[in-house]
């Protein structure tokens, strides 16, 4: 696939410290997709790499086939860094039209689209405010519509979601899906594994350095061939699991007990035995979570697509 980005073995240590230790991912354009990974899993240093705005030590770089080379490649990219950006006493409106006028737009486009993205952020009546009087999540919707306004092609956002209540961050994933299905390369960093789960449709994981999962979010999910059993029970009797070869206990919490099912148990005998000798209140079958899926990757458990 020649389509999109490609990281191929990228390496880069601050000093002692390897920040990336032969990173290789593929990010396709008109998708969506995540780049995720713990705290210090190295995925600000991969977008400054992508952004050419760091240098790596070693590996390539690709986009649709061709090799980037400086800085000047990814002049017409979106991008919103970790550590935000934006003057405090400009105004929303100018200041997106400012970023928009840096990037080459004439004072007319640059203002048509600033009106248009704060339409689309619902921060169309924030036009004169200054930026410092926005709340933090206003100020981080503004700071998405920097690396916007001058419809790129190619987006990196880095935590994006950080801060943002849940009615914002759906709305921001819609838009850049959006952007995603005009043919857009988005990819945004993350921390908060779950969070993004519905998010995005792929994604790549990484950690210390390494990806150590890639692919379809569902089909990640449905290939661990493992099943979650969530069970909210009426008595706090457990010895009914010792009759199940292989059910692990992920989560037992007051009345709620969560089962990992390997695949050749089947979770309906399970729900049964639990029926058997006390009340079943609730109960739902459900796919591992990403974040189980990285503690399974990063303990070297094999759940993974192949990495492509
Ligand atoms: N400028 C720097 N100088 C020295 N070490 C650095 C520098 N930037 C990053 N590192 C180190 O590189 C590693 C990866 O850091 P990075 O910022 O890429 O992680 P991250 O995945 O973005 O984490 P977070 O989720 O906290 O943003 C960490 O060990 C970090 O301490
Ligand atoms: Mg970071």
């Amino acid at each position: 696939m020649s389509d999109g980005l490609r990281v191929d073995h990228v390496v880069h240590a601050f000093g002692d410290r390897v920040a990336l230790d032969g990173v290789t991912c593929q990010v396709p354009s008109g998708r969506l997709t995540g780049l995720l990974g713990p705290n210090g899993a190295g995925k600000t240093t991969l977008m400054r790499i992508l952004l050419g705005v760091l240098t790596a030590d070693g590996g390539e770089v690709w986009l649709d086939g061709r090799r980037l080379a400086d800085v000047h490649d990814r002049r017409a990219w979106g991008y919103m860094p970790q550590e935000r950006g934006l003057y405090p006493s400009m105004k929303a409106g100018a200041q997106l039209v400012h970023f928009g006028r840096l990037h080459g737009l004439s004072r007319e486009q640059a203002t048509r689209r600033a009106r248009d993205l704060l339409g689309e952020l619902e921060l169309g009546d924030r036009w004169d405010e200054r930026t410092d009087r926005l709340s933090g999540g206003m100020q981080q919707r503004l700071q998405l519509a920097t690396a916007l306004v001058h419809g790129p092609q190619v987006v990196v956002l880095d935590e994006p979601f950080a801060g943002l209540d849940p009615v914002a961050v759906e709305q921001l994933s819609a838009m850049l899906r959006r952007r995603a299905e005009d043919g857009c390369l988005v990819v945004f960093s993350s921390h908060q594994l779950d969070l993004v789960q519905d998010l995005c449709e792929d994604i790549v994981m990484v950690d210390h350095g390494r990806t150590v999962l890639a692919g379809s979010v569902s089909r990640l999910r449905a290939a661990s061939g493992q099943r979650r059993l969530r069970l909210q029970l009426g008595s706090a009797e457990r010895g009914w699991l010792d009759a199940f070869d292989g059910v692990r206990v992920v989560s037992d919490h007051a009345d709620d007990l969560r089962l990992a099912v390997p695949p050749g148990v089947d979770p309906l005998r399970v729900l049964d035995a639990a029926r058997s000798v006390g009340p079943v209140l609730d109960f739902g079958l459900e796919l591992p979570t990403l974040s189980e899926l990285f503690l399974a990757a990063a303990s070297g458990e094999r759940v993974r697509e192949p990495v492509r």
